[in-house]
């Protein structure tokens, strides 16, 4: 293994500095070679954009948010967005340049850092020749064939005191506050976030509400004399009548879907329905910036330099995933098959429902 390329692909996320970090100190202490970090995902790969990493560009980088190589989820080498003259929009196929890039570049092994998109990506450069090894990221944590991928618990962390903040000024004001997160077509982080930040109503993309049950229970929760709720929803939840909650489309996207707005379109519901007041708090991005948590830094550590091995054995298509307490090595493919959301028997669902958590779907 001489020549070892790494990108990080898709949405940032707490720990992929991390992952840089245990990917490249082995490849260039143990093994003496040379690490390619590849700029802004697979938009450098068909752009030509890299640069060698060296020791110092690695060292002290645990704990840093965001990517040192930048990313971006407009790089699909097969859905490549090129701006004409007109300033309209054409998709091409780049896959030939960005396998040129690359061969030209010598490569021996690609890491490929991301979710499910650059998952996709990564299995197709595989079968056009090039040896990559996945590496499991995403704060959506929707990845099948990793119990958790490493950016989730950050965001979660995040959103459980951005409840917990809500949470005095609601009770101060006697008002009805609903919190928005991201976790596209999955309900990870809200349920989690929101069992964490003891949410009174979680509403996610997996379990159908109606308008009546999340109103009965905030109103209950008013006449029991707690005048105050907290109702965590995800962005892909869907609306009775309306369904999913889409703020834009971008063509320039391999999922050209943006969602956004349920909090909104929720917190709207609620107060039409109840005359309680009620505010609306969109975290956003916020739940994808700023430092790993501990368990994040251990875990992309963990997968990185299990990567990194993998890369030096050759094991090529394969990604690291976590099972249990154990890392362990997946073929890609499985990673890509289906999505992974929440069961509505997840142990966690149950065990809200048991401490009174409404989920919308009680019948009245
Ligand atoms: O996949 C990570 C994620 O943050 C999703 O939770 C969210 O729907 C999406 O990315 C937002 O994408 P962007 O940063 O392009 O707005």
């Amino acid at each position: 293994m001489k020549r070892i390329g790494i990108l990080t692909g898709g949405g940032d996320c707490p720990g992929l500095n991390a992952v840089i970090r245990a990917v490249a100190k082995p490849a260039m202490n143990d093994w003496n070679a040379t690490v390619i970090g590849i700029e802004d995902g697979f938009e450098g790969l068909v752009e030509g954009r890299a640069r060698e990493l060296t020791n110092q560009d690695v060292s002290g980088i645990i704990n840093l948010g965001g990517t040192i190589l930048g990313t971006s989820n407009k790089g699909d080498p097969w859905h490549y967005p090129v701006m004409r003259a007109d300033g309209g929009l054409t998709i091409m196929d780049a896959s030939e340049r960005a396998l040129g890039h690359y061969r030209e570049w010598g490569l021996d092994a690609l890491v490929t850092v991301g979710g499910d998109g650059t998952m996709h990506i990564a299995a197709r450069m595989m079968e056009l020749g090039a040896r990559v090894i996945g590496v499991p990221k995403t704060i959506d944590n929707d990845l099948a064939a990793t119990d958790v991928t490493f950016g989730f618990d950050s965001a979660v962390a995040v959103a459980t005191e951005a409840i917990d903040r809500l949470h005095t000024t609601a009770s101060s004001h006697h008002r009805v506050m609903v919190m928005e997160v991201m976790g596209r077509y999955a309900g990870w982080i809200a349920l989690t976030a929101g069992v964490a930040g003891g949410a009174d109503v979680i509403l996610l993309p997996e379990i159908p509400f109606t308008w009546e049950a999340v109103c009965r229970k905030v109103v209950e929760r008013s006449r029991r004399g707690k005048r105050f709720s907290i109702v965590c929803v995800a962005e892909g939840a869907k609306c009775p009548d309306v369904g999913e909650v889409v703020r834009r489309y971008d063509p320039s996207r391999t999922d050209a879907k943006q969602l956004g707005g349920v909090g909104d379109l929720v917190a709207r519901e609620i107060g039409a329905r109840t005359s309680l007041e009620t505010r609306v708090t969109v975290l956003g991005h916020l739940v994808r910036g700023g430092s790993p948590t501990a368990f994040d830094r251990v875990l992309a550590t963990r997968f990185g330099a299990f990567a990194a091995r993998l890369a030096g054995e050759g094991r090529f298509g394969m990604m690291a995933a976590l099972r249990g307490t154990e890392i362990i090595a997946v073929p890609i493919r499985d990673a890509i098959e289906r999505l992974k959301l929440v069961s509505p028997n997840h142990g966690l669902i149950m065990a809200a429902r048991s401490v009174g958590t409404s989920f919308g779907d009680e019948v009245g």
